[in-house]
């Protein structure tokens, strides 16, 4: 096997879990449920090959307009996996995140949310962010007000705007792009996550459904994104001339 390049950050865009269940005759909630072992897997197989960054899509912002059922189902999914896995979490080193509108989540969700996030802050291991209740156009639309106030206020000028300040008012300020994006199920679109970010991150898209995701489609993703060869603008020649 050739060696594989890493990626620092790896966001996923976690998708099929309603089309598991109904493969299986099921309602949609069981492949939520069977979601959560592909999140572990993932997780660990990250800390494994030493990716820094994992941003996991979770709930976007469109789907508060799902059937009340299956949100309802969802956010007491999340609670359940959020207690019952911050402890291994802990103990792998994992500091939790979540960006998004955290706001418009029930009290209950928000506040174990919030203290797993406080429980792992420390951990300097795996940085495993949670994007719920996400959604770029949100976030930039935040941005833009927020920079806005600032200008009113004359605290920035106009021409001091660049794209550095921009990111600085992002959820993900903190973190580098993802480098690598990978989408499940075979859908073959962003659905309002990371726009901003991933202006030049590698997309890819197994038909695998989100249930059935595993430590070795994760390394094939990986595998798969080493071959790629990232050019920013610049032509080919230019790129392999600078890496003599
Ligand atoms: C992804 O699976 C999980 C969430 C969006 C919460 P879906 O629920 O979108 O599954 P499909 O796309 O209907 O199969
Ligand atoms: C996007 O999945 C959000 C998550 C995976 C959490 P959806 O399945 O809701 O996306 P669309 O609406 O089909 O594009
Ligand atoms: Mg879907």
């Amino acid at each position: 096997m050739n060696e594989m390049k890493i990626p620092e950050h790896i966001a996923i865009i976690m998708d099929g879990n309603g089309r598991w269940a109904k493969k299986l005759g099921l309602n949609r909630i069981f492949g939520h449920k069977n979601g959560i072992k592909a999140v572990r897997d993932t997780v660990e197989i990250c800390g494994e090959i030493g990716v820094k960054y994992l941003t996991l899509y979770a709930f976007s912002m469109e789907n508060w307009y799902r059937p009340p059922d299956e949100i309802a189902a969802l956010m007491s999914l999340l609670v359940e996996a959020i207690v019952k896995e911050t402890p291994e979490l802990d103990k792998n080193n994992v500091q939790l995140r979540a960006i998004g509108n955290l706001s418009s989540f029930p009290e209950n969700v928000a506040v174990k949310l919030n203290q797993a996030i406080e429980f792992t802050s420390k951990n300097a291991g795996l940085i495993l962010t949670l994007a719920l209740s996400y959604g770029s156009r949100w976030e930039i639309t935040e941005a833009v007000r927020a920079i806005t106030e600032r200008a009113v206020a004359g605290e920035i000028k106009p021409e001091d705007i660049n794209e550095n300040v921009i990111e600085q008012y992002l959820t993900t300020y903190s973190m580098p792009d993802p480098e690598l994006i990978i989408r499940t199920s075979g859908e073959q679109r962003l659905s309002n996550f990371l726009l901003w970010q991933g202006a030049y991150s590698e997309l890819y898209f197994p038909t695998v459904l989100w249930p059935d995701f595993n430590k070795k489609d994760l390394i094939q993703a990986v595998e798969e994104y080493s071959k790629r060869e990232r050019r920013f603008g610049k032509t080919g020649e230019q790129i392999r001339e600078e890496k003599k």
